[in-house]
């Protein structure tokens, strides 16, 4: 990333590619670029060496346009901040995205959110504005319109960070619900019981990708042998 011509190499030799069908994490202290890598690979940032390729195509030189359009109908985009735009309902916060998708009519955009909403548990709140919900009922909807438009990939920042136990373990039932349904995801994250939702986990350190475990899906493994052995392994890191 340049700064006043001076360039800052936040990432150093990452080679990593992220599978259809899996939920990734990436996990790292803070400041080890995890953040950085997830900008990158969705095009958000653009990296001065080396591609990111998406189905071929480096996100690096494609059009301005052709990649906001890409990100708009391939790429999904959850934060730590919800960004809900906030003087929009909840309803209207996830249509606004989905009428964004040309590909999609608007009726059909209409009833997909409103099943997007009943599934988050949000159906007595379609008219609720987000200042009037929990945090975790605004970061569901935020998940509900990051996923309107049937994204290829789903890319998450931290989306628990800012919520509570209990909050976050709704967060994190709906992502692995959404998996189940074959949602493919790239999650950072700094809590281990998010991570423990991932069938493979990266760990970054320095800006460099130094580990990676690989787990059978969440829920086919008993959750106290799954911890323990992710435990074991983010020890090894020196987490
Ligand atoms: N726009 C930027 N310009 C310069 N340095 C940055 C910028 N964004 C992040 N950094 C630095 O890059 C490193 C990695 O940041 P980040 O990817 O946000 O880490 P993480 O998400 O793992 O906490 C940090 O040292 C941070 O201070
Ligand atoms: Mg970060």
């Amino acid at each position: 990333m340049p700064m006043k011509g001076k360039q800052n190499h936040i990432l150093k030799k990452v080679s990593v590619a992220i599978y259809k069908g899996d939920f990734t994490v990436i996990m790292g202290s803070s400041g080890s670029g995890k953040s950085t890598l997830l900008y990158s690979l969705s095009g958000m940032d653009c990296v001065n060496a080396g591609e990111i390729l998406y189905k071929g195509e480096d996100l690096c030189k494609m059009k301005e346009n052709t990649l906001a359009k890409l990100r708009q109908k391939d790429f999904g985009f959850v934060f730590q901040q919800m960004h809900l735009v906030s003087n929009l309902t909840l309803y209207e916060n996830v249509v606004v995205s989905g009428y964004l998708n040309k590909d999609m009519a608007a009726k059909d955009v209409e009833s997909y959110a409103k099943q997007l909403l009943d599934r988050m548990g949000l159906q007595d709140k379609y008219n609720r504005l987000p200042s009037q919900v929990s945090g975790g009922e605004q970061q569901r909807a935020a998940i509900a319109r990051a996923v309107i438009s049937k994204p290829a990939l789903l890319f998450a920042d931290e989306p628990t960070g800012a919520l509570n136990r209990k909050n976050t373990n709704e967060v994190l039932d709906l992502l692995s619900q959404l998996h189940e349904d074959g949602q493919s995801i790239l999650m950072v994250t700094h809590d281990m019981k998010a991570a423990l939702r991932a069938n493979r986990i990266l760990y970054l350190e320095d800006g460099t990708i130094v580990g990676e475990l690989t787990l059978p899906p969440y829920g086919s493994q008993d959750d106290k042998k799954r911890e323990t052995q992710v435990n074991a392994w983010l020890s090894s890191l020196e987490w």
